[in-house]
């Protein structure tokens, strides 16, 4: 059950005030009847119409998209072209994405309105492992991999990161998998260590892998499956 107002705020370009206005003129009407009451409970079953025209539920919005290089994951930017902007979607300033991406990072970006799920993705005490692709200037040593498994020391935070994965996959390549999401987090710990990321790539969030049908800058929802993996 949700109340009215809720329900079509999320369901409907109208603000809550627009919504306590239109009760005030008789223009709501659930199930038939006239509506006064904007804090009624109402189920995503009830037949909704205001000012005439049905309002369908719409529960919360998930997507993931194929980050594009040069594309910045901040939801508003004057200067350049943000992943929000990408999105073909309604209500657009209502969403948010889950984990940024640095402006030359590529790869999975999720994109969501439900900032409690947002929570559960970010959040490093639940776990939710980040699985980056990650290219290098100076080769990777063998020895990185048991530094990485350690944590690595970040001196400006004066901190040590949660144990990270490290898959070496050629001399300058490797998978890394990440607890965390602190900022620039992947090239910071490369750079502890004396290297330099020259490209990331995101491949995986939890269990949320990137969609390989998804070209640069593309996106889709997120499966119930996908949505439900992170709980
Ligand atoms: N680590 C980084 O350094 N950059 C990102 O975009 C994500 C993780």
């Amino acid at each position: 059950m949700i109340r009215l107002d809720k329900y079509l705020s999320q369901s409907s370009d109208y603000s809550r005030k627009e919504i306590k206005k239109a009760i005030r003129q008789k223009a709501i009407e659930v199930n038939g009847e006239t509506a006064t009451d904007p804090g009624m409970k109402i189920s995503e079953q009830d037949d909704v119409v205001l000012y005439g025209i049905g309002v369908d539920f719409q529960g919360k919005r998930y997507f993931m998209m194929n980050k594009p290089e040069d594309v910045v994951s901040v939801t508003r930017d004057g200067r350049n072209t943000t992943a929000l902007d990408l999105l073909e979607e309604p209500n657009k300033e209502r969403l948010h994405v889950a984990g940024r991406l640095d402006k030359d990072a590529t790869g999975l970006l999720l994109i969501t309105d439900d900032g409690v799920w947002t929570h559960q993705v970010i959040s490093p005490r639940k776990h939710c492992t980040k699985v980056y692709h990650v290219w290098t200037a100076e080769s990777i040593d063998e020895s990185m991999v048991e530094k990485f498994a350690q944590g690595i020391w970040l001196e400006s935070e004066n901190k040590r990161t949660l144990p990270a994965e490290l898959q070496i996959l050629s001399s300058h390549e490797a998978r890394l998998s990440i607890q965390e999401g602190r900022y620039h987090q992947v090239k910071r710990m490369f750079a502890a260590q004396g290297n330099r990321v020259v490209a990331l790539h995101r491949e995986q969030i939890g269990e949320i892998r990137l969609d390989l049908e998804l070209a640069d800058g593309e996106y889709r929802s997120l499966t119930q499956k996908e949505i439900d993996s992170v709980w």
